[in-house]
């Protein structure tokens, strides 16, 4: 792998100052959750390590990853604190998952015993969650299988049920009703084991949607992800004033030539110009994650306006129209996603013109893209490092 460079023209910012105001939003909405921070996926494009450092600046302590390679990441970047590895693992991946004093979360029989087979039996119990499937379809013991898992007698030595967790379907809909069932199922589980008497320190179940709109779902952790970069997919589609977005990504104009009426741009001749048209080329293209779906749809930001793509977007280049931004340089600002003068483009309104969510826009943001970072406390527009 290389390492992108400082000169890069392209490039993303995210502003940690914002990362730690967006956390206050959530602890204003949760004041009694102890919070685990979803830095999966590369803490949704935003950079794991860098973003795991800053929200332990601000008292975050648990976080949660898809896998056990990016947990292993996290390990070798020297965090200690508590990573819960919220996906799938096979027992295969077991050894390094203890090896790193990682957190699984199981939800069969042979896993609970695979897992405590693994575990040395001579050290403290290790910390394991149980996720119960209440509704999305996805990993989960049923709630009626339940009782048994949780009497085996590896749940007390060599493990410790530290955890107990399901996963809403539907938060984010304007219809409660597949969320407040999810709920009515979760509360059951938890009513029968209050019954029996069988405590377990962490319960979770809230993703951002249902931080921001289940005050039912909050127990004692919450999980959010796409609230702490700044989005949330909750039908109204409005922005929420506590929460704002962190990651700016933008390019630099590389050339600009003028073309005739009739001439086309880009592969398949998909553009064709019916005026004289001023064409911007911009060094990105798929590759970086700006989709190709955006082909003649987006819009970037140039000048303090908004210009359309036209023609295909390429593997490494993408062209506007600025016909009509006055004075265009080689060398200038291109906003993808960020604000510039009074405009502003989101990684929600990509997703509506890719008829997807923000969350695919952040993820897809490439390696190949440099990530800058402004620390905590600094006004925005200072950059820090480049990874
Ligand atoms: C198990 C689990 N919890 C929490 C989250 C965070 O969800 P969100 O980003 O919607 O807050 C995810 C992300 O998909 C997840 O898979």
């Amino acid at each position: 792998m290389y390492q992108p460079s400082e000169s890069s023209p392209t490039s993303a910012s995210v502003d940690l100052t914002a990362l730690a105001q967006n956390v206050a939003h959530v602890r204003r909405l949760a004041p009694r959750a102890d919070v685990l921070a979803v830095v999966k996926a590369n803490a949704y494009g935003h950079g794991a390590i860098e973003i795991t450092r800053a929200l332990q600046q601000v008292a975050v302590r648990r976080f949660g990853v898809a896998t056990v390679d990016e947990g292993v990441a996290l390990r070798q970047a020297d965090i200690q604190d508590a990573i819960v590895v919220l996906g799938p693992t096979m027992p295969a991946q077991f050894p390094d998952l203890v090896a790193r004093g990682l957190t699984p979360v199981l939800y069969r029989a042979d896993l609970v015993q695979a897992f405590a087979a693994t575990v040395k039996p001579d050290t403290e119990p290790y910390p394991v969650h149980i996720k119960v499937e209440t509704g999305m379809g996805r990993l989960g013991v049923l709630p009626r299988d339940l009782p048994e898992l949780l009497s085996s007698s590896e749940l007390r030595r060599p493990l410790r049920l530290e955890g107990l967790m399901t996963h809403l379907a539907d938060a984010d809909n304007r219809d409660a009703g597949q969320t407040e069932e999810q709920l009515a199922r979760f509360q059951q589980v938890l009513n029968q084991l209050q019954e029996r008497g069988v405590a377990i320190p962490l319960i979770h179940v809230a993703n951002s949607a249902a931080i921001i709109q289940y005050p039912a779902s909050l127990h004692s952790l919450v999980r959010p992800g796409i609230m702490l970069y700044g989005y949330h997919t909750l039908s109204n589609n409005t922005q929420d004033p506590g929460l704002q977005p962190i990651l700016t990504w933008k390019t630099t104009i590389a050339h600009l030539h003028t073309i005739a009426p009739g001439s086309s741009v880009s592969y398949n001749r998909t553009f064709i110009a019916t005026r004289q048209t001023r064409v911007a080329v911009l060094p990105v293209g798929y590759a970086d994650g700006y989709n190709r779906l955006l082909s003649n749809r987006g819009q970037i930001l140039v000048g303090g306006r908004r210009v359309p793509v036209i023609g295909r977007v390429c593997m490494d280049m993408t062209m506007i129209d600025v016909t009509d931004v006055p004075g265009v340089q080689v060398g200038e600002e291109a906003i993808l996603i960020g604000q510039q003068g009074s405009e502003r483009i989101t990684a929600a309104d990509l997703a509506t013109w890719q008829q997807t969510i923000p969350y695919e826009i952040l993820c897809a943001i490439g390696s190949r893209v440099p990530r800058r970072y402004l620390p905590l406390g600094s006004p925005a527009g200072e950059a820090s490092h480049t990874r």
